[in-house]
């Protein structure tokens, strides 16, 4: 006869929130990651980013990684993806898109996401 319920299944809450708390601190700066991907995708960031994949911008692994250490960061990006500077797309200069949104907690836990991975 088979088993149709493991014996580890009483287990699998307790095995998610230890899996959860192991998981959160290497996330490093307290972003909220749905909510910054969310904001991403309607801003349309996605098309052009994306973690760690080059797109037509730098993956946001590398932007993490070019700012490591600075005290800056999060205000240079505030100022990147509020002010629509000019930037190169395919050899072609734009705009660089602005996020949408007005909230500026929303967008400092966009940017704080970007700059955690
Ligand atoms: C049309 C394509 C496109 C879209 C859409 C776009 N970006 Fe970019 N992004 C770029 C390019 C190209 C660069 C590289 C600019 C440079 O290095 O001069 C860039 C640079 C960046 C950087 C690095 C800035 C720095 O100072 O190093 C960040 C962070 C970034 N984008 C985030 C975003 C976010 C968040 C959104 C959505 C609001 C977004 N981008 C939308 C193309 C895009």
């Amino acid at each position: 006869m088979k088993r149709t319920i493991p014996p580890t299944t009483g287990l699998m809450p307790v095995v998610a929130a230890v899996l959860m708390g192991v998981a959160a601190p290497a996330f490093g700066l307290d972003a909220d990651a749905d909510a910054a991907q969310a904001l991403a995708k309607k801003s349309h960031c996605t098309k052009c980013h994306s973690v760690d994949k080059k797109k037509e911008g730098p993956p946001y692994r590398e932007t993490a990684a070019k700012y490591k250490g600075q005290a800056d960061a999060a205000q240079k990006l505030l100022t990147h993806l509020t002010t629509s500077p000019k930037v190169k797309v395919d050899g072609k200069e734009e705009e660089h898109a602005a996020v949408k949104s007005k909230d500026e907690a929303e967008i400092k836990n966009l940017i704080a996401y970007i700059l955690s991975q």
